[in-house]
């Protein structure tokens, strides 16, 4: 007993020595955390059901991204209890895999919008967006009825897709030659919207600005907050199942 506290004793009174054995005490935290990275193929486990965004919600996406929306709101669930029990099941990494860059934000002065997609009807986000204190009195959140007006231009939705490519997201040929018509298509109940359905699963089809005949800027808004955490089935039972091996369970 008195040769450790002896030796412990050495080794405070030598700063060099106390120096040292810090640093090593410190490495094996370091290394015990970093270290399994090296060695394992994917941080991001595999869910089902993730697919890139459709040219409309990516147009829909860089809307809310030019007008600032994530200073505001956070797109990240965390696994609290308060939060799960708010907004659903918390988010997983792959979840946003294909989002760059991803919107986690940093700062919640609105609500997390990680799973707000199918929470409210298409006219209640047209109604909330043009006049937020038309549905919330009390919101501070600021009006985009302008969004409305304007007329969706995205310059070359086939370029943005293909820059997405570059960076990972998993776009095949054909959606790229059939950007601009997938961009059209979602948004015009009128027109054919051919296989865009079976090459984005879950993908909505529809006008969801209450104006068919033309697609503005809102139509991308809407449609890109209505897929918001609607693509894996987090809640079913197939999922569950997946997460649980994932994480060797
Ligand atoms: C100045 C901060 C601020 C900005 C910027 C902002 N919001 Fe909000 N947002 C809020 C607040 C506060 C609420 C809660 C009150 C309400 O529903 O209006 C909210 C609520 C929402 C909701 C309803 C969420 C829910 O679960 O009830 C949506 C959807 C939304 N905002 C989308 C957007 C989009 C899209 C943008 C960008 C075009 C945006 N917000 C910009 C503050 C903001």
């Amino acid at each position: 007993m008195t040769t450790i506290v002896e030796r412990h004793k050495t080794l405070e009174r030598n700063v060099t020595l106390l120096g040292l054995a810090a640093l090593v005490t410190v490495a094996i935290g370091g290394i015990v955390e970093i270290a399994p990275l090296f060695w394992i193929d994917n941080t991001i486990e595999k869910v089902r059901g993730m697919r890139p965004y459709t040219p409309l919600e990516q147009a829909g996406r860089d809307i809310y991204v030019r007008e600032g929306c994530y200073v505001c709101h956070s797109q990240m669930i965390r696994p609290f209890r308060d939060e799960t029990e708010r907004y659903g099941h918390y988010s997983l990494a792959a979840e946003s895999m294909y989002d760059h860059p991803f919107q986690w934000g940093s700062e919640r002065t609105g609500p997390d919008l990680a799973r707000v997609g199918g929470r409210y009807s298409d006219s209640w986000h047209v109604q909330h967006l043009k006049n937020p204190q038309s549905v919330v009195p009390e919101s501070v959140m600021p009006k985009y009825a302008f969004l409305a007006d304007r007329d969706l231009d995205v310059p070359d939705v086939a370029a943005n897709l293909k820059a997405l490519r570059d960076v990972g997201v998993p776009y095949t040929d054909q959606d790229i030659k059939m950007a601009l018509a997938d961009l059209k298509g979602q948004a015009d109940p009128e027109a054919d919207a051919g296989d865009l359905a079976k090459r984005y699963p879950k993908a909505q089809i529809r006008d969801f600005d209450g104006d068919p005949s033309r697609v503005t800027e809102m139509d991308a808004l809407v449609a890109y907050l209505q897929v918001l955490g609607t693509m894996v089935d987090v809640n079913g039972a197939a999922a569950q199942e997946e997460l649980a091996s994932e994480h060797g369970r």
